[in-house]
């Protein structure tokens, strides 16, 4: 028996006038784990994930979910999708319960059924005090809540969670991701948008990375950490004005472009050390001696696997010179 992919994708495309706003995206998303797409400011996420919930015809190229084509087959797709959107869509003039009651009761629930079903949800998404509040009184964290809550009032096979932690601060946050992996422990499929690289590390088993509507990167986090180098170093200097030349010292010698952190003593560069641990390990070293013998005061310095941030940007980069 063939496991059946949650979303497969090949060649998609979505054009709006001029602008290729996906240009022929290939996915592969195994059922019942999250999957991360990560990308910048209008890189196509929303536009991605709206033509695979059947929000949005394609242009070009084909997608199925659970085998299903998102074209040909939209109602059965439909059947099997929830979308919590950037801008999601409960009523703010109603109160917490009443949304989710009206919501349940468009899906087809009998009144106590409903009821009952809200009454839940809001218990599990620590929403019961507000469940009587107007929605539009409701903070950020709250209302962002309500809006997964509401897209899971029937289990969906497959949810879409386009950015559902922009803007939310850290304890919202953690909230959200709680929440997100309980969906998926029922056995629901997630595609989650994220532009933020701690929260596809935290929740995505495997991650595609898009830019201008084409994926540049995927894998599982482990891969795509490892095809930016085997490392990472850090470096915090003693004095602040001999960073430049540290710069242009540790880029000489690991052959890496070197990133100046905001704090102004520190910097880190990727260390690619041929692929293996070992060499990037010699490698940092070399660089420090060569940073030693320049007369460049070191406090501090670690080597590490790099961080999706570095990932991110190495990826970026990489395209960059490509371009
Ligand atoms: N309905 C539309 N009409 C015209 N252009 C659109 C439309 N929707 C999106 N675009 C354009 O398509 C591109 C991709 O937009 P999209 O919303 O998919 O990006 P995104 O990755 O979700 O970005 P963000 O992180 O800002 O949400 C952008 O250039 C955007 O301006
Ligand atoms: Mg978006």
């Amino acid at each position: 028996m063939t496991t059946e992919l949650a979303i497969e994708t090949n060649g998609l495309v979505k054009i709006f006038g001029e602008n290729r706003a996906v240009d022929g995206v290939d996915l592969a998303v195994a059922p019942g784990t999250v999957y991360g797409v990560l990308g910048p400011n209008g890189a196509g996420k929303t536009t991605t994930v709206r033509m695979l919930a059947t929000l949005l015809r394609p242009d070009g190229g084909e997608a199925r979910v659970f085998g299903k084509d998102v074209v040909k087959d939209a109602d059965a797709v439909r059947g099997l999708v929830s979308l919590t959107g950037q801008y999601a869509s409960v009523d703010e003039d109603l109160t917490g319960t009443e949304n989710l009651v009206l919501l349940a009761r468009l899906l087809g629930h009998a009144r106590p059924a409903a009821r009952t079903r809200a009454d839940q949800l809001l218990e599990a998404f620590g929403l019961s005090e507000a469940a009587g509040k107007q929605v539009k009184n409701y903070s950020g964290g709250m209302r962002r809540r309500i809006d997964i809550a509401a897209s899971i009032l029937n289990t969906p096979q497959l949810l879409f969670l386009d950015e559902p932690t922009t803007g939310l601060d850290p304890r919202s946050r953690n909230q959200v991701w709680d929440i997100v992996r309980a969906v998926v422990a029922q056995g629901t499929t997630v595609m989650l948008t994220t532009q933020y690289l701690d929260e596809a590390d935290q929740l995505a088993s495997r991650i595609a990375v898009i830019d201008h509507g084409k994926v540049i990167a995927e894998g599982t986090k482990g891969e795509l950490k490892a095809s930016v180098g085997a490392g990472s170093v850090h470096l915090r200097l003693r004095e602040a004005e001999q960073r430049p030349e540290a710069e242009r010292v540790l880029s000489a010698a690991l052959d890496a472009t070197v990133q100046l952190d905001p704090d102004p003593v520190a910097l880190t560069a990727r260390v690619n050390g041929h692929g293996t641990e070992q060499g990037a390990a010699e490698q940092a070293a070399r660089a420090l001696a060569e940073l030693a013998r320049r007369g460049i005061t070191v406090d501090n310095f670690s080597l590490g696997q790099p961080s999706l941030d570095e990932v991110f940007l190495a990826l970026t980069d990489r395209k960059g010179v490509a371009a």
